[in-house]
């Protein structure tokens, strides 16, 4: 087996405009992540997950458009990264269905998000269930399903969300131990805290969060509207000439996250000298707006060309796909939803028949002497053509690595798929040969 990359997996919710905190906190650690060798990233937008909190249509077409343009602009290499919406992955309902048919409704019961809902319910004298909607109640089963769907190993969220993650993992582990038959279809993820990542404080100097209202807008309202939010940010009642404590200011946590070494020492020297707060807010805006001066410029451009980012996401679905659909197809098939051939223990006669019907790797060369297979169904229609290769070996050993790794190597094999044959099909024919 090739040792494989680690695979990391985020989602975002698709509900607000993104603030500084979210850019500190989860876009910048993420980006910057993606770009380290041996990790293969996914990033998506939670836009199903969306549903479930907001029911304004117009305020989700507007966030996702919002997140998918600030994702782009503060740098996201979509050449690098799988970056897709998951309304456009349909596998993933499919795989939430499945993985809903064994998970226990007792696991939902115990979710926090659920929970806190109905235990508010509870003390204010209404029934336990009311304003619940099922789509909040098995939150996690689809969140699970974003996750296993792409065998993710890690996924970096933030603490409120670990609890959802040992719940993708009990239910992986469910579903391995159920239909796994001695093969485990699911990594069991592990959740990501990093602790380097510095939580941003707001305006009033609580984290910072849409549910305080004291967040900094990252990219809405200019330079301008930057520097008049800082303006707003609490500071102790020191006046100009007198020293200030740079540990115990908010404002100092706001410049380090976007100073450099040098920087943070001589703002703290000045502050400790005497600097006025009026004129150290000024200096962090000016940093600040220093980092996000040219992404909000490639925002907007993006912004003013949805166009683009449609074919962005669109394309970013089609490489997620060619990793959902094998793996749903040898799940479908893996918890009986199969192709119908004969089921019962078939008499003789049948059993050669259905024997000849296998799919079929066939190898060759060409007259340019280049070397090549193609797969086949039982009846000899074409499911996969192979690119030409120099050696000979070289085909044989991917036809090797299609019959044992099946969907897994079908994501990497250079071949194309037969006119009319989906991924599904080709997974399908594959789970055939080790039934032999
Ligand atoms: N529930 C996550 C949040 O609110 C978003 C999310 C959806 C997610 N699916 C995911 C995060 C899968 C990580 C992995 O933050």
């Amino acid at each position: 087996m090739t040792t494989r990359a680690t695979r990391v997996l985020t989602g975002i919710t698709t509900t607000g405009t993104p603030h500084l905190g979210n850019y500190v906190g989860a876009i910048r650690p993420a980006i910057a992540s993606s770009r380290q060798t041996g990790v293969e990233s996914f990033f998506f937008l939670a836009d199903y997950h969306a549903l479930i909190k907001c029911d304004d249509p117009a305020r989700i077409e507007r966030s996702r458009l919002e997140i998918a343009a600030t994702w782009l602009a503060c740098g996201l290499d979509t050449s690098r990264v799988v970056f897709y919406r998951q309304s456009d992955i349909p596998e993933i309902p499919e795989l939430t269905w499945l993985l809903t048919c064994v998970t226990p409704k007792g696991l939902m019961n115990r979710a926090h998000a659920y929970k806190a809902s109905a235990d508010a319910n509870q003390e204010a004298g209404e029934d336990i269930d009311s304003g619940i909607t099922m789509g909040l109640f098995s939150y996690p089963i689809l969140m699970a399903a974003d996750i296993l769907m792409f065998n993710a190993h890690h996924v970096p969220v933030g603490r409120d969300q670990v609890q959802h993650i040992e719940m993708a993992r009990d239910i992986a582990q469910r579903f391995n131990h159920l239909f796994g038959q001695g093969r485990e279809h699911f990594v069991l993820p592990e959740a990501v805290i990093d602790e380097q990542v510095a939580t941003l404080p707001g305006l009033d100097g609580r984290k910072m969060s849409k549910s305080y209202d004291n967040t900094i807008p990252l990219f809405e309202g200019g330079a301008k509207g930057l520097q008049a939010a800082l303006a707003r940010v609490v500071t102790d009642s020191k006046l100009p000439g007198e020293p200030k404590d740079p540990d115990s200011a908010h404002l100092v946590t706001l410049y380090e996250a976007f100073a450099e070494p040098a920087e943070r020492a001589a703002f703290r020297a000045d502050l400790v000298a005497g600097l006025g707060w009026g004129e150290a807010k000024q200096r962090v805006a000016q940093r600040i707006e220093q980092a996000l001066g040219p992404m909000r410029e490639r925002y907007a451009d993006l912004i003013a060309h949805p166009a683009r980012i449609e074919e962005t996401l669109l394309e970013g679905a089609r490489k997620a796909r060619a990793i959902a659909a094998p793996l749903l197809a040898q799940l479908r098939e893996a918890v009986g939803l199969r192709r119908m051939v004969a089921v019962t223990a078939a008499p003789a006669a049948a059993t050669a028949k259905v024997r000849a019907a296998l799919p079929l790797f066939k190898q060759y060369r060409e007259a340019d002497g280049r070397f090549f297979f193609k797969l086949l169904d039982g009846e000899g229609r074409l499911l996969l053509q192979s690119e030409g290769f120099a050696q000979g070996k070289e085909a044989g050993q991917w036809v090797a690595r299609l019959k044992r790794e099946r969907a897994a190597a079908l994501a990497e094999v250079p071949a194309s798929l037969g006119e009319g044959v989906s991924a599904q099909d080709v997974a399908q024919a594959l789970a055939q040969f080790d039934e032999e």
